[in-house]
Formats: structure tokens, C-alpha cells, sequence
């Protein structure tokens, strides 16, 4: 299945959130509310200890679920990993890559994520695949240099047909749980300089397909002129994502953006 970026994409990240009856609580509450969300693609990606429970409670709804991690291999030797089929198993659709708490906090590297692109890839699980800069390169004007080298390195050997299944999110470091966000203008800056190298890359066609996200302290109130911004297809929301009315409040308003787009 090739995505597109016919509708916003908003996924809530929900980090190191959440215990399994906390986590159906939540799920139940936004997927109350889907009907008014059907025109937007709607993504949890809770902890993964309550993936399983998660994905029985969503059973035929058209709320999708995503992990946050994913390991490379499929099984084996790998205290404390969790492979592509598990997640798999456990009703997951999507994969969240290389966030950058994971590329500060626990090694990560343009190298294992693109390892990790592989093998969610092999198993039908589409990569949400994280990049962006930290404060101290934007002030000194590398933003452009480092995501286009977590671009090149993260993407590097996948063709055309990989690329028109992976998604794309930047996010800035400093805005990710610090209430700065990224105005529209700098967050389209860069989410049209990533669809201009996809082009390059890839063509146009998988380019103008492409989904890139855009997150770091995505709130309701900043959702709709992010959304507005033409290249700039969803969102990842960390902390908004937590509760019900804010996470359901963010898919309206991108809705609302992408019909007057
Ligand atoms: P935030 O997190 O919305 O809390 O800034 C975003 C993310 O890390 O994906």
C-alpha cells in the first residue's frame, strides 16, 4: 500500500505514558469521537506493553496503531528488544523511528535507523521516520546541512518503491516538549526543502505523494497554521496527545487547514 497525502496524518506519540487500563481509556474516548475524524488519518502509538490491548480495543475502527521503537532483527539474542513481526502481532501499522529522544538518550544512529527502515519495511509496518536539528545547530545556521545528512545516511540504498511507503516527520530538537514551536514559516522551510531532495531522489510523483510531518509541541491552538503550510501533510504530537480533547481538538483543526489549503 502506497501512502498519500490526500488527508493530514496526526499520530500521537505517546512516550513513556500510560498503563494498559489508562491507555484503553484513551483509545475509547478518541475512538467516540472518529466519525467527526473521518476525514483524517488518526495513529496511537502508546508504550509497548499496551500495544496488544490497544489494538483488541480498536478492533474495527479506523483508528490505526504505530510503535515507538523497532529493532532490526527478527528474533534472537537481543535482551529487550522487540522485532517487525512482533509489533506486527501486536496489531501495529506503523513504526516510529529514530526519534530524536532515542538518537540522544539510547545511541541511535542514521545507521540503525536505516536499518530499522529495512526491516519494518519487510514486514509491511510503514516507517515513521524521525529527523531534525538541535537549537545550537539552528543558531548556527546548520538546520538544512543536518537534515539533509539524517536524509541521505537514514534513506541510503532504499529506492522509489521503499521511499513511496515511509513517512517522514521532522521535528525540530528544541521544540520537542518545550512549548517552542517551530513557526509556519520555519517548519515549511524545511518540510519543503525535504520534499525537494525526495524529488531529487525519487521523482516527483513519490515526492508529491510523500507524508512529512511536522512535530514538536503541536498543541491545538498551533495545529491549523502549521496545517496550512503546503508542505507540511500531519502531525506527531507528543504531550497534546495524552488526553482525548486535545489530541481530538489537533485532528479537527488540521482537517479544518487542509480543506482551505
Ligand atoms: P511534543 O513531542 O509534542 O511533546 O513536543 C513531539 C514528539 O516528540 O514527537
Amino acid at each position: 500500500m502506497n501512502i498519500d497525502n490526500q488527508k493530514p496524518f496526526i499520530a500521537g506519540n505517546w512516550k513513556l505514558h500510560k498503563t494498559i487500563p489508562a491507555a484503553i481509556e484513551l483509545v475509547k474516548a478518541l475512538d467516540e469521537a472518529i466519525m467527526e475524524l473521518a476525514d483524517a488519518e488518526i495513529v496511537v502509538i502508546p508504550p509497548f506493553t499496551a500495544l496488544s490491548e490497544v489494538g483488541k480495543t480498536l478492533q474495527g475502527s479506523t483508528i490505526k496503531i504505530g510503535a515507538q521503537n523497532i529493532f532490526w532483527e527478527e528474533k534472537g539474542a537481543f535482551t529487550g528488544e522487540v522485532s517487525a513481526p512482533m509489533l506486527k502481532d501486536a496489531g501495529c501499522q506503523y513504526a516510529v523511528i529514530g526519534h530524536s529522544e532515542r538518537r540522544q538518550f539510547f545511541g541511535e544512529t542514521d545507521e540503525t535507523v536505516n536499518k530499522k527502515i529495512k526491516a519494518a519495511l519487510t514486514h509491511a509496518l510503514t516507517p515513521i521516520v524521525c529527523i531534525g536539528e538541535s537549537l545550537e545547530e539552528r543558531e548556527k545556521g546548520e538546520t538544512i546541512d543536518k537534515v539533509d545528512s539524517q536524509i541521505k545516511a537514514g534513506l541510503d540504498g532504499l529506492g522509489k518503491e521503499e521511499m513511496s511507503e515511509i513517512i517522514i516527520a521532522y521535528e525540530p530538537i528544541w521544540a520537542i516538549g518545550t512549548g517552542l514551536t517551530a513557526t509556519p514559516a520555519q517548519a515549511e522551510e524545511v518540510h519543503s526543502f525535504i520534499r525537494e531532495k525526495l524529488t531529487e531522489k525519487y521523482g516527483n510523483e513519490t515526492a508529491t505523494c510523500a507524508i512529512i510531518l511536522y512535530g514538536g509541541s503541536v498543541k491545538p491552538d498551533n495545529t491549523y497554521s502549521l496545517l496550512k503550510e503546503q508542505n507540511i501533510n500531519g502531525a506527531l504530537v507528543g504531550g497534546a496527545s495524552l488526553e482525548a480533547d486535545s489530541f481530538i481538538q489537533i485532528a479537527k483543526e488540521s482537517i479544518k487547514a487542509y480543506k482551505e489549503k
